[in-house]
């Protein structure tokens, strides 16, 4: 049997030879724990639930299904990612779930963060849920629940991770394989296991998405201005050697509007604004010093590829007095 919790002894899984090993140990446990059942995993395409699922395909291959939903709220190039990830190359049991319209027509005309947030939380489960309801013979629930996860629970920092919200009657056993992990154990985990280093080292990406960088009610234009500034950022630090340096970058589009010109006409249209920051713990955090080249680059293709902005600004508000996301 496997650890429930993390020894006090443990060697901190720094080499893929140590990854190897506690990935030999979980399969043989795992294999052990499911026999010839159904697992189902909530697959989200952050760092845990894809190390968990690629963790279990290697374990019990077709007998794990994956369900991904596509909140609508994700950043270019994530859902695709997921299918040609884990459907074309690992050959997963995965149902996609396209929700988006779902998602927004919920959202339509909410202007207050914290129910933005509880409307896209319970949205999930329900989807999710709907979704389970479908499948035969599912005994177990996979979860991408890691060590920090549960110190926090143990501190009443953090509500009870992933499972929390599931209706009554739906009780299963609970499969964990990373729990007794750190982040970085997890990421050189998934290395080992196969993934992409974009998808294992990828930057924070919060649940509600994008959701919160389009401050106030959303809409569908507004998101779509986010989602393809966003992409231009990250191509950019990716081509200018940021990417895996600065700890979280990302774009804003607030909901108002100023005049610009174009093609010498007045314009009246959105602004972008740039957030890059470094961090230990996201309990405080510096500003990146973006050169001033790069951010000529970035102001010109950001204002001529996104549609309905005419303005680039740069945050350079550390946390405090600022949070790292605008909700
Ligand atoms: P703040 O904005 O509080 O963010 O300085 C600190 C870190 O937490 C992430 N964040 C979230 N992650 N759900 C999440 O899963 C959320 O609702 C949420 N809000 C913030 C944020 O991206 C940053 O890394």
């Amino acid at each position: 049997m496997v650890n429930d919790r993390r020894p006090d002894d443990m060697v901190r899984i720094t080499t893929k030879e140590l990854a190897q090993a506690f990935i030999d140990e979980q399969i043989a446990a795992l294999r052990e724990q499911i026999g010839t059942k159904k697992v189902l995993l909530a697959l989200s395409g952050g760092v845990d639930s894809s190390v968990v699922a690629a963790m279990l395909i290697k374990a019990v291959g077709q007998q794990l299904v994956c369900v991904h939903v596509n909140h609508g709220l994700l950043r270019k190039g994530e859902p695709e990612q997921v299918i040609e990830v884990f459907r074309n190359q690992m050959k997963a049991n995965l149902v996609y779930v396209d929700a988006t319209d779902r998602f927004l027509d919920k959202l339509a005309g909410v202007t207050d963060p914290e129910t933005k947030r509880k409307i896209i939380g319970g949205e999930f489960i329900e989807v999710f849920a709907e979704e389970a309801r479908k499948l035969d013979g599912i005994e177990f629930l996979a979860q991408g629940t890691i060590w920090p996860d549960i110190l926090e629970s143990e501190k009443g920092i953090k509500a009870h991770h992933n499972a929390g919200g599931l209706p009554e009657d739906m009780k299963f056993e609970l499969v964990e394989p990373v729990k007794i992990l750190f982040k970085d154990e997890v990421r050189i985990v998934g290395e080992c296991l196969g993934l992409p280093a974009n998808m294992v080292y990828r930057q924070p990406f919060p649940g509600p998405g994008l959701g919160v960088r389009c401050p106030g009610a959303i809409t569908r234009d507004r998101l779509e201005a986010v989602r393809e500034a966003d992409a231009i950022l990250r191509e950019e630090f990716a081509k200018h050697g940021l990417e895996g340096k600065v700890w979280q970058y990302f774009t804003v589009v607030p909901d108002f509007k100023s005049t610009g010109i174009r093609d010498g006409k007045r314009t009246f249209e959105w602004p972008v604004i740039i957030r890059a920051v470094n961090t230990q713990d996201a309990m405080t955090a510096e500003v990146e010093n973006i050169p001033f080249d790069l951010m000529q680059l970035l102001v010109k293709r950001i204002t001529s590829e996104v549609k309905g902005v005419n303005r680039v600004l740069y945050d350079f508000t550390p946390k405090p007095s600022a949070t790292i996301e605008y909700e």
